[in-house]
């Protein structure tokens, strides 16, 4: 089937025999998402001020608000700030880039590029890719997003058109090589398909230097689009932004269909510092590195049977569903919220645990209690 890599979408395709993940397009509610304490306040009866919430990958050592000048509030932001534009492609190194209120609109846009066609998404991690792609009636093939790799030998078979990467992957913490990345571009790009690399939590990776892990330096090849937030490793998850590194045909269609005035002039300012600021960065990660093995070592001595994945702004724990909900639940009780992420038609799940800052004694006490009485 010939795709049209920039187009309208026409009718849905049915659904794959392969699906074993959430079906969204069945549903009318959108995929849940860590942070909503609104909802956790309702059904466990405790303010939303008193939680302990560790259920978001966010960095708790947030880039810190610098002064901002009184003129930024009044200015409608009609062209990216220049001076953001130039230090987000310094940082990711990448040749263009398009600014969002997030990576999520891009996330959003991306489905509505193409006519219906096959896209493997991984059966765990960030559903909103899922929830978009199936809204606009494409025909999700799932795989594996604890071992992302199973997805070369559906593209080297021919038989999806385009792939969502998470990498690393929210919340398995697994990642795909770049060689190998690399490899189906070339060959998604022969056949008009594209490639979506979700690198939200790209900026500090464990074994690796940034630059060595990112796509960013290859995203103007033909198909590829990566993604990339400032909501994670720099904290600053409530200015919402957020960056697509492609070549021009995407970038031109994406901006095609962007909302104007989106992200603040205020947001721009602090965004164009947090990037230049390379002390503030090198700090970060030795902060993050500290605090993750603070979390993995806390875990690590209540879960000692359960596989744990750990990633330098989270670390997840693999368990029986039963488990992991009954935990999830009584840490809940507790004022702990973390994030469980259920692993449809699997006995077993996850429970994502977000860091603590070591500024932050309290709290690791808090959690080191909730965690023995569960
Ligand atoms: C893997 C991944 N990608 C993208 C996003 C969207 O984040 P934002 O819109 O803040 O960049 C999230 C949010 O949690 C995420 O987990």
């Amino acid at each position: 089937m010939k795709q049209k890599p920039f187009s309208a979408t026409s009718e849905p395709l049915p659904l794959t025999t392969e699906t074993t993940a959430v079906d969204f397009s069945l549903s009318q509610d959108g995929p849940e998402h860590g942070g909503d304490l609104q909802r956790a306040s309702l059904r466990y009866g405790i303010d939303r001020d008193r939680w302990l919430d560790l259920s978001t990958g966010i960095n708790p050592d947030g880039y810190p608000i610098p002064e901002i000048p009184e003129q930024h509030f009044y200015r409608l932001p009609t062209q990216a700030d220049e001076h953001l534009l130039a230090a987000a492609k310094a940082y990711y190194g990448a040749e263009s880039l398009l600014l969002g209120a997030g990576s999520q609109p891009f996330i959003e846009l991306l489905p509505a590029l193409r006519d219906s066609c096959r896209v493997a998404i991984p059966d765990v991690g960030y559903q909103e890719h899922a929830w978009h792609w199936q809204r606009c009636g494409h025909q999700v093939v799932w795989y594996s997003g604890v071992d992302p790799q199973q997805l070369d030998e559906k593209i080297r078979r021919g038989e999806v058109d385009a792939a969502v990467v998470i990498n690393p992957n929210n919340p398995t913490t697994s990642t795909v090589p770049l060689e190998l990345l690399y490899d189906w571009q070339q060959r998604l790009a022969h056949r008009q398909g594209c490639l979506v690399i979700d690198e939200a939590f790209a900026d500090v990776a464990i074994d690796s230097s940034p630059d060595e892990g990112s796509f960013a330096r290859f995203s103007s090849l033909p198909g590829v689009v990566v993604l990339r937030s400032l909501g994670k490793f720099f904290g600053l998850a409530g200015i919402r932004i957020g960056f697509a590194l492609a070549g021009s045909p995407m970038l031109n269609a994406l901006s095609s269909r962007a909302c104007l005035w989106s992200v603040s002039a205020v947001s721009q300012y602090v965004a164009a510092m947090a990037l230049a600021d390379h002390h503030w960065q090198h700090e970060a990660k030795q902060r993050l590195l500290l605090n993750s093995n603070w979390m993995y070592r806390t875990l690590h001595s209540r879960f000692e049977e359960e596989p744990i994945f750990k990633s330098p702004l989270f670390i997840s724990v693999s368990m029986s569903s039963a488990k992991a909900e009954f935990i999830h639940h009584r840490l809940a009780g507790k004022g702990v919220l973390a994030r469980l992420w259920r692993i449809p038609e699997r006995e077993d799940a996850l429970l994502r645990f977000g860091l603590i800052s070591e500024k932050n004694p309290n709290d690791r006490d808090c959690l080191t209690r909730a965690l023995l009485s569960c």
